[in-house]
């Protein structure tokens, strides 16, 4: 029997500005999955009883469906990240809260645990570093003071409290801004209990802290491969879609979804590299739920489904077969969509497009052909 309820926040509702990339940087990929994603597992532990995200009205939808899987409810944040933790507060019903910047995706279970103790036995829990570089004050440009490296920290998160001290803390700091819970907490309530906190628990903040990876497991077999194939005939209309783009043609696929075969192709790569079944288990042909359904929501959904099984994408690689049209100038924007949808760097998507010289059912021009091959890597074991 656990005597306290354990609530975790997890901050996701800035910007990411400094990073960098088009998005928040928490959408943005972190070893084949969007980074927020990692440190949401890291949380899936039984000992946190309830998790509570925020997020931008920007990124409401996408963080949702990363929520989604893990049973994490997702609140609305503010314009700053002392306003977000209040939102999140209104929340929380567990006794203790812990409150984890989603940027900290390689925060431990550990300090976890070590946090949700500090607080039965100190009131809170404060992750922090000491400082192994020295440290000074200047002004000018000009050191005006050394400050004792032994008593000079790096303050990381979680951050533990209990849920009545640090919303009446918040409660108290009305509307002033500050950078972190403990100094809300320190200023109305107690000085903050520091405990030690993990060198590699860095904060993503610039786009090189992406190049980090998220350690798989060695036991479980990584490298997976698949390979996939899809054919779709001509028939009357005005757009091909492929590769998640529309484009203006004088005909059309005879499909019962869009007919994108590139991404029907790439569907089938990446289930059967992760040994699951093909898309006609998945998305029948004969339900009328996929009727002109668009790929890229079924290219989205086998992504969660991977997820789930704990495989993240790698690469990925597509070759398409078109006597017409000619489809050279909608390749970037084909490998743009895929990695976004995939969540990998879209240096690792290739397609490529050709002719078959006029032979063959593509070469007499009634239809398209395409292929695709991935490769997958393990993730962390999907938490049940
Ligand atoms: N955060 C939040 N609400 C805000 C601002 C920030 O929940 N209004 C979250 C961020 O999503 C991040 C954490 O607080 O997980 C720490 O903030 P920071 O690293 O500064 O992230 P951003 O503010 O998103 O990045 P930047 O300052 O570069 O724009
Ligand atoms: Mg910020």
């Amino acid at each position: 029997m656990k005597d306290f309820k354990v609530s975790a926040i997890i901050c996701a509702a800035g910007k990411g500005e400094r990073a960098g990339f088009s998005k928040n940087k928490l959408l943005a990929p972190l070893s084949g999955a969007p980074a927020l994603w990692h440190t949401l597992k890291k949380f899936n532990i039984p000992e946190i009883d309830e998790v509570i995200v925020t997020s931008s009205v920007y990124d409401f939808e996408e963080i949702s469906a990363l929520c989604k899987p893990l049973g994490c409810k997702v609140v609305s944040g503010g314009e700053t990240r002392t306003q977000s933790v209040k939102n999140a507060l209104e929340e929380v019903s567990g006794e203790i809260v812990l409150i984890h910047d989603g940027a900290r995706p390689f925060v431990t279970k550990e300090l976890i645990l070590n946090c949700i103790d500090a607080v039965k036995k100190y009131g809170s829990g404060i992750c922090a570093v000491k400082l192994t570089d020295t440290v000074v004050s200047a002004a000018y440009g000009e050191i005006t003071e050394r400050l004792d490296r032994e008593s000079t920290f790096r303050v990381q998160t979680p951050q533990g409290f209990y849920t009545d001290d640090i919303k009446h803390a918040y409660k108290l700091a009305a509307n002033k801004i500050y950078t972190d819970d403990s100094a809300v907490y320190g200023e109305f309530i107690a000085p903050a209990r520091l405990i030690e906190g993990d060198e590699q628990n860095v904060k993503l903040t610039f786009k090189q802290d992406f190049m980090r990876d998220i350690p798989t497991l060695k036991d479980c077999g990584n490298g997976r491969v698949g390979f996939g194939v899809d054919v779709h005939a001509f028939g009357e209309g005005n757009k091909l879609v492929l590769g998640g783009v529309e484009i203006p043609f004088d005909k059309a696929f005879i499909a019962h979804s869009d007919g994108d075969v590139i991404i029907h192709a790439l569907m089938d790569a990446l289930l059967s590299a992760a040994g699951l079944k093909d898309i006609g288990h998945y998305f029948p042909v004969n339900d009328d739920a996929y009727a002109g359904a668009d790929s890229k929501e079924l290219l989205k959904r086998v992504i969660v489904l991977l997820r789930e099984n704990a495989y993240a994408t790698e690469n990925i690689s597509v070759t398409v077969q078109a006597e017409k049209p000619r489809l050279s100038p909608y390749i970037d924007k084909m490998k743009n969509i895929l990695s976004e949808i995939c969540n990998v760097p879209v240096e690792n998507v290739a397609v490529s497009a050709g002719t078959t010289e006029k032979l063959g059912f593509v070469g007499e021009g009634l239809g398209v052909c395409a292929y695709a091959a991935v490769t997958l890597k393990k993730t962390n074991k999907a938490d049940k």
